[in-house]
């Protein structure tokens, strides 16, 4: 694994805009794996303002984004699709018809997945994921115990992730207690994988996931086994190397 060590969450933002930029410059219909929560925010705002200086161009780009919550409208404030329009995709020149979430609302949910793996298929493969990482090294909602040759699936959400969650919701009861997301097989068919980790709170997590075995029970840890992923982490996740 490539780390590349910054100093703070803007310099984790920039150098993964930078990446971004280079493989949508470089591929001739670029298919990018994103990822929500608190960490891409920054990424995405780069990602904006270089497309309203011109330097970027998502018309030909599909996306694919990890994970939805089970039961949350698009229009629903909380969930990922209405994250990724307001943050991202609503400020941009991307296809709307491009870019694909998970569906939350389904009503045949085991349908709902083996449909969101068929698409990406059909779009031949993920040029570059974005990915965060949990406090108990999950990878989407990938949660500790998930076998590693998990495709896309539903999976009941952590008490630790609920918490973690739960800031955005009005109170614990609220956070859905099930998603969707991409596998962790899934993720690993990725040609790049870009992880982003920023913060003190962080920092056992990313000391685990640099000097821990690779396990079931932390699923970050298979990132050790693929052939291409760089880890953008500041000087405060990275504070327990
Ligand atoms: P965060 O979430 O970016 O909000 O910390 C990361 C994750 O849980 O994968």
């Amino acid at each position: 694994m490539n780390i590349i060590r910054v100093k703070d969450y803007d310099e984790m933002s920039q150098k993964a805009c930078e990446m971004i930029i280079s493989v949508v410059r470089s591929t001739e219909k670029p298919v990018l794996g994103l990822a929500t929560g608190s960490t891409p925010e920054g990424l995405y705002k780069c990602l904006i303002e270089q497309y309203q200086s011109n330097k970027v161009s998502f018309d030909n780009v599909t996306t694919f984004n990890l994970d939805e919550y089970v039961g949350l409208e698009g229009n629903d404030p909380n969930s990922y699709r209405y994250f990724m329009d307001s943050n991202f995709f609503d400020h941009i020149n991307i296809q709307k018809n491009n870019t694909h979430v998970p569906n939350g609302i389904a009503k045949d949910l085991e349908e709902e997945v083996l449909q969101y793996e068929e698409l990406i298929k059909e779009n031949g493969a993920i040029d570059m994921q974005v990915l965060g990482i949990g406090l108990n090294g999950h990878i989407g909602f990938n949660e500790p115990g998930t076998a590693f040759s998990s495709r896309t699936h539903v999976v009941e959400l952590d008490e630790s992730t609920r918490n973690a969650n739960a800031r955005f919701f009005s109170s614990i009861d609220e956070v859905p207690t099930q998603a969707i997301t991409a596998g962790i097989e899934t993720i690993m068919e990725s040609k790049k994988i870009v992880l982003l980790v920023s913060g003190e709170a962080k920092a056992e997590t990313v000391a685990r996931l640099l000097n821990g075995e690779i396990t079931e029970n932390f699923p970050a840890s298979i990132l050790h086994k693929h052939p291409d992923v760089t880890i953008i982490a500041d000087e405060a996740a990275l504070s327990q190397i």
